[in-house]
């Protein structure tokens, strides 16, 4: 047919490595060519006089909408809900007067989202959808579309669909922090030059790919895997342990590491290993910090940080997996790359199948 694996044992693998290229045609859409501003069909929208955006998903689009809250909370001032479809849907939540809500998926067709973006437009909601497939429900029924740019995605696990989620997303937060006053022109354009190194540097994170098969062969043998991380690492963390629960059949869990202490601690002994995602930012620190109370009971931890993280760990980490330096503002972006490998190599090893896990599809359009 039209889509094949191009040379790659997977669907998945092939997705994987077609995400420095997918990214660089979204930012080429959502940046100016002075690559100074943002660009986006969201710019009609009166980001100043909102009060709050609800951001709604399923499964991996969900963590999306994760780090996009932070970054229209940290970077726009912009106050933002975010649920899964399956529950917004039925608590019918109140919505702002004049609110605008995003609606984000990569098929535009799972059928939680869609009865949540109708919902809120009864709730005379402006609806926004972030959406991969632009001739798809979601994309007709919204009042403003942000495509990503991926091309078909084949695979069941969401990869080059979820980057360019965040690619969108982050777009869309830059334009809103301007609209509000929250950033001046230097600002955005110092947050647009990071953004347009996000390919670049998703590209270095998927060339350390033998480095992430050799940790991933080793998780595959866990029972149990906890994910941790603080801020969009948390959101990381989440889609991490989703990714290797649903294509390993292995449990895994996401937790924010500050949390870690009332309760998840306790399951860590010497055969769980935990995999701390903590790139150098304002929070690294705090996390490295949560990453010693796990070694100090014996956990065995996998770091994902660049350089800088590595060394500042100190010893007695049981793998590293070295990321390329990047600006806070895209890291969530970056990591996406180690934690698809980890999930994808680790499935590789167990011999499971990769593109069609069991009980899985790749669109939900039923209850
Ligand atoms: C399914 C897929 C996931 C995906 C989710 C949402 O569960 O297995 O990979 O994240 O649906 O799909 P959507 O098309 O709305 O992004």
């Amino acid at each position: 047919g039209s889509v094949d694996k191009g040379g790659h044992r997977h669907f998945m693998a092939k997705e994987i490595h077609e995400q420095p290229a997918t990214a660089a045609a979204a930012v080429a859409q959502y940046v100016s060519p002075g690559r100074d501003r943002v660009l986006s069909p969201a710019a009609s929208l009166d980001w100043a006089g909102l009060e709050r955006v609800t951001l709604v998903a399923c499964g991996t689009a969900f963590y999306a909408c994760q780090v996009a809250k932070w970054w229209f909370e940290t970077v726009a001032r912009l106050p933002a809900e975010i649920d899964v479809a399956s529950e917004f849907r039925y608590r019918e939540p109140p919505l702002p007067a004049r609110g605008a809500a995003v609606f984000v998926s990569q098929s535009g067709e799972t059928a939680d989202t869609l009865a949540a973006l109708r919902y809120a437009r009864s709730q005379n909601q402006t609806i926004l959808t972030a959406v991969n497939v632009e001739t798809s429900s979601m994309a007709r029924e919204a009042d403003v579309v942000l495509p990503l740019y991926a091309g078909p995605e084949i695979g069941v696990a969401s990869t080059k669909a979820f980057t360019g989620q965040l690619i969108a997303l982050a777009a869309t937060a830059i334009l809103a922090a301007r609209a509000r006053g929250a950033v001046d022109a230097a600002e955005e354009a110092r947050l647009v030059s990071a953004l347009c190194a996000a390919p670049a540097a998703l590209a270095d994170a998927i060339s350390r790919e033998a480095d992430a098969a050799r940790v991933a062969a080793e998780i595959a043998r866990a029972r149990d895997v906890l994910y941790l991380g603080r801020g969009p690492m948390h959101a990381l963390a989440m889609e991490g342990a989703l990714k290797l629960k649903e294509l390993t059949y292995i449990h895994a869990e996401g937790y924010p590491a500050g949390e870690l202490k009332h309760g998840p601690i306790a399951l860590v002994d010497e055969r769980t290993p935990v995999i701390v995602l903590a790139p150098t930012g304002p929070l690294s620190e705090k996390t490295l910090s949560n990453m010693h109370e796990v070694m100090a009971r014996k956990g065995r931890v996998a770091l994902i940080s660049d350089a800088a993280g590595c060394a500042a760990a100190g010893e007695g980490v049981w793998r590293m997996l070295e990321a390329p330096a990047a600006d806070p503002f895209i890291a969530p972006i970056v990591y996406a790359a180690p934690v698809q490998l980890l999930a994808y190599h680790a499935a590789v090893a167990r011999g499971t199948d990769v593109d069609q896990p069991r009980n899985l599809a790749k669109s939900v359009t039923v209850e």
